[in-house]
């Protein structure tokens, strides 16, 4: 295991949260409706413009490309006031723990977040310097479930996907990294994340020990399959 990709809304920070409220926010202000909490999963992990595509078209809302691009925008405007107040306090219990054993173990560390707003999210958090390398969402064809980000999340820190692990909250991540060809690690509900190789419920339980093993035992198949 020689690289980790990390997922960041809700994996390093509750910032998932944060997405939905303002989503939220912009589909009542605009058109008077509430959003159902089963988008909440359904546009984790997907961009701004496919969240936005994913809700219009769930509620039967057609706009035009101008009032598109005005609504993403407002969107992101309400998210960065909620990020205003984030601090290292926001990182999630066990993630810094983790972030210094794969440290300590020569595991480098890349971002794979399919957030623009990541490298702001890391700064107030204070872990940029823990980052080898954070792919850029916008150099990449295809959000997540493609495997693009992840992929080009390896390349930066010069690692083979196979020899990487990824770690993700949503179900469009887990199917990302299973392309990708990394070893997969959820953090969430059994129904929901299914797909994932290894799977912890919360980012409290994550353990780098259960993770190496995992990871072991996974490349150990790979090579008798060869
Ligand atoms: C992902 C979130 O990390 O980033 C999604 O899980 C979000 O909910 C996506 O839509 C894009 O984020 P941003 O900050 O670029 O709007
Ligand atoms: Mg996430």
């Amino acid at each position: 295991m020689k690289g980790v990709l990390f997922d960041l809304d809700g994996v390093i920070a509750d910032t998932s949260i944060y997405h939905f409220q303002a989503w939220r926010k912009l589909i009542k202000d605009h058109f008077s409706l509430n959003l159902p909490n089963e988008l909440e999963q359904q546009t984790k992990g997907v961009s701004r413009a496919d969240s936005l595509k994913a809700i219009l078209n769930f509620l039967n809302i057609n706009v035009s490309k101008e009032q598109f691009e005005q609504l993403a925008a407002e969107k992101n405007q309400t998210y960065q006031k909620l990020l205003n107040n984030l601090t290292p306090k926001d990182i999630l219990p066990g993630i810094q723990k983790l972030i210094n054993d794969f440290k300590s173990h020569d595991v480098k560390l890349s971002l794979a977040s399919a957030s623009l707003n990541a490298p702001l999210i890391l700064e107030k958090l204070d872990l940029r310097q823990d980052f080898d390398a954070i792919a850029n969402p916008n150099e990449v064809k295809l959000g997540k479930p493609a495997p693009d980000i992840f992929l080009q999340a390896a390349k930066e820190i010069d690692v083979q996907p196979k020899d990487c692990v990824g770690i993700e909250d949503s179900i469009a991540g887990i199917n990302a990294i299973n392309s990708a060809g990394s070893l997969s690690i959820g953090v969430g509900e059994k129904e929901e994340l299914n797909k994932a190789k290894l799977l912890f419920p919360t980012t409290a339980d994550l353990n780098y020990s259960q993770i190496e093993m995992a990871w072991e035992q996974a490349s150990a198949k790979l090579d008798n399959f060869e």
